[in-house]
């Protein structure tokens, strides 16, 4: 008996799994379509999810979460850290590329109506997770206590005061006081390294398990081979291999990105200086452009309408399609939505800068 055979017979008395059981268990039948990278985009945000927490636990390492010390504690992790830069640039890229990757994994649930029944739960679980997603891109680009950073947050902190009935609440909450003070900083850093992603994690495990529950949609194409044993593949070895494979080629891409592109550090804060432009990140231009362009508590109050019909969609479509002669109208109301974002995004960005 090999010392392999024996290590598994020790294991195998202790633990009484069969491994026929768990082939069974990770050989779900994967849809042929998934075949198409743009149909297994859910995977990457997956995948970026962990390069997030890993990087972000090696950063947490150095990070001072106070206002005394933040900002010099991420310039000691970008000039003089072993490979500080080059960690802080995967995370700070990793964010950028999550937040694409969720956003374009919605777009393609979205325009094949993979969200209709049986899967609106499963829909709102994903606008949980879209917005943890973005609020950890806040939170995140907060710690940095740069002059943006810390104009970014008393601005977010003002919005959300501007909300009836609750804003001054949350505004508190959020800033530990009336204004930036001390408890700030130790606030976001909370939300950004434990609550959001414990939530985010959760939240996943509940995704991916009504993924397993329901399989996915199931489309096909004219190209297909029509002999329905072909019209699925196996998770494993097959479906791993290109979510391993769409994920070497992301760490590339994220590696010359932190490379060629390393985040900079911008000026330290000053509470007693506004700075002329205040700008949030390119994933706010959206709403930032919205609330320059209505009144507080009507910006503030359309977009929650849109959050609100954004969540709801799959019962609202649900009605559009039963009750109106238009059953693909979905499709208009996504090009004309994502159109709209579109350019209040550009707006932003040409005027921001
Ligand atoms: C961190 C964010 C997310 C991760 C890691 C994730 C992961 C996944 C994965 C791995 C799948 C399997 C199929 C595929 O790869 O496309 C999936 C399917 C799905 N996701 Fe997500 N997702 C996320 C966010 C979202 C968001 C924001 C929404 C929508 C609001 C959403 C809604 C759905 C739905 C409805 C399905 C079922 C699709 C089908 O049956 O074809 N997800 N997700």
């Amino acid at each position: 008996m090999t010392t392999l055979t024996r290590l598994g017979t020790w294991v195998g008395e202790r633990l009484p799994i069969d491994p026929g059981q768990l082939r069974e268990l990770t050989n779900e039948p994967v849809p042929y379509h998934l075949k198409r990278w743009w149909f297994a985009l859910g995977g990457t945000p997956a995948y970026l999810f962990v390069i997030q927490i890993v990087t972000g636990i090696a950063l947490a390492i150095y990070y001072r979460p106070s206002a005394d010390a933040a900002y010099e504690s991420v310039r000691f992790i970008s000039e003089e850290a072993a490979f500080g830069w080059y960690l802080r640039g995967l995370h700070k890229w990793g964010a950028t590329l999550m937040i694409a990757a969720v956003i374009l994994h919605q777009l393609r649930v979205y325009f094949t109506g993979a969200y209709r029944k049986p899967r609106e739960i499963n829909w709102m679980v994903g606008m949980c997770l879209l917005i943890c997603t973005l609020t950890l891109g806040f939170t995140g680009y907060s710690l940095v206590y740069e002059q943006l950073s810390y104009w970014g947050a008393t601005v977010g902190a003002n919005i959300a005061g501007s909300v009836p009935f609750v804003g001054d609440f949350m505004r508190t909450a959020m800033l530990g006081g009336d204004s930036y003070n001390e408890h700030t900083l130790p606030r976001f850093f909370i939300l950004h390294a434990a609550v959001l992603p414990v939530t985010m994690i959760l939240l996943l495990v509940v995704h991916i398990s009504i993924i397993r529950l329901q399989g996915v949609t199931e489309l096909h194409f004219d190209d297909e081979d029509p002999d329905e044993k072909n019209k699925t593949f196996s998770f494993v070895p097959d479906h791993l291999l290109t979510e391993l494979s769409i994920g070497l080629m992301l760490m590339i891409a994220l590696s010359f990105l932190a490379t060629v592109f390393p985040p900079v550090l911008g000026p330290r804060a000053d509470p007693l200086v506004t700075p002329e432009v205040i700008k949030p990140e390119w994933f706010f231009y959206v709403a930032f452009r919205w609330l320059k362009l209505f009144s507080g508590t009507t910006a503030i109050l359309s977009m929650g309408l849109v959050v609100f019909v954004m969540f709801a969609w799959p019962f609202i479509d649900e009605q559009i399609r039963k009750r109106t002669r238009y059953p693909e109208a979905s499709v208009w109301i996504g090009i004309v939505g994502v159109l709209a974002i579109i350019v209040l995004t550009v707006w932003e960005a040409v005027v921001a800068h």
